[in-house]
């Protein structure tokens, strides 16, 4: 049976969920897709995806519910958990349940950590992360990887650097999960002392396919050694106090002056919104690709509907 055959029916919670072969397969299909988005058009004919957003979300909702409409099927949802019967003190569960028994696919994001394996345990239809709490985004991290992909050319043998809010930012997570799976990633993470990688990830790393890591508040000493760097927003709604939000937000803001040392084929990403953490002048350098990151986002994700659905043709 084929990579994609073999995704049918499945559930994507964490990046180590999808297998590296599989990866693979996924990021040919988004590729083929992007070139030609039409050919794909009826791909999903009559099929209906769920958005159940208990989040705020721009890139992701609108990311997951335009891959369906070009994939020619059809999506419903809610963008806050107000207007849904969560209000009333519905369980995710039953909400989950309800759902399926309208839809193909749910698309779940959600504030609590691990709340996507809950709604997937009672779910008949196959669930999608699109973020939990501070812990897993992994369809960002097929977004990020179909990006190095095709700008680098490769997944292997890569120097990351990770720039920002290691603690709470579930992506940081999940791209790390997932790139140590790939064979010598290097990892930089750069944050404040107060934003440093939870332990579970860097039990991650160590678990990895020969990843190796360092540690360090100076973007400034590592960004030469780069052929990524991801950069990331603070995240404020996960500090139990503002004061300590204020003080942290701006320890890093990447601008014209700090690209300088930074080799010539360092690509530069970030999984959006950003807030100052990149200068706006940062983006007319080539080595800008986060607005190119967004627009893989939509491809890999038809690439991933069609794969759950069982409509992938390899
Ligand atoms: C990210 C998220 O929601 O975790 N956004 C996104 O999905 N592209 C990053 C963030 O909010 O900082």
């Amino acid at each position: 049976m084929g990579e994609l055959e073999n995704l049918k029916g499945r559930n994507l919670l964490e990046p180590g969920d999808f297998t590296v072969a599989e990866q693979k397969a996924l990021f040919d299909l988004a590729d083929k897709i992007a070139d030609s988005p039409g050919a794909y058009q009826d791909t999903a004919k009559g099929r209906l995806l769920a958005a159940l957003f208990f989040e705020p979300s721009t890139r992701t909702r609108l990311s997951f519910e335009s891959a369906m409409l070009r994939l020619g099927g059809q999506a419903i949802g809610f963008s806050e958990a107000q207007s849904s019967s969560a209000a009333k003190g519905e369980s995710i569960a039953d909400t989950v349940r309800t759902v399926g028994c309208y839809a193909d696919l749910t698309v779940i994001r959600h504030p609590k950590e691990g709340s996507c394996r809950v709604a997937a345990q009672a779910s008949d239809v196959p669930v999608i992360n699109a973020g939990d709490g501070g812990h897993h985004h992994p369809t960002q991290t097929l977004t990020d990887l179909m990006t190095i992909r095709r700008e680098k050319g490769r997944l292997d043998r890569l120097r990351v650097g990770l720039c920002g809010d290691l603690k709470f930012g579930r992506t940081v997570h999940s791209l790390i999960k997932a790139m140590s799976a790939y064979d010598g990633t290097g990892f930089y993470l750069i944050s404040p002392e107060e934003l440093r990688v939870p332990s579970y990830v860097i039990r991650d790393i160590e678990a990895g396919n020969g990843s190796t890591y360092v540690e360090t508040r100076s973007l400034g000493g590592a960004i030469d050694r780069l052929d990524i760097l991801y950069m990331t927003r603070v995240q404020r709604e996960r500090f139990f106090n503002e004061e300590d939000y204020i003080r942290l937000k701006d320890s890093y803001i990447l601008d014209a002056m700090k690209m300088r040392p930074a080799r010539a084929d360092m690509i530069v990403m970030h999984p959006l919104p950003r807030v100052n953490e990149i200068a706006a002048e940062v983006d007319k350098d080539p080595r800008a690709v986060y607005f190119k990151q967004a627009k893989n986002g939509m491809y890999v994700r038809m690439a991933l509907i069609s794969a759950l659905l069982g409509e992938a043709q390899e």
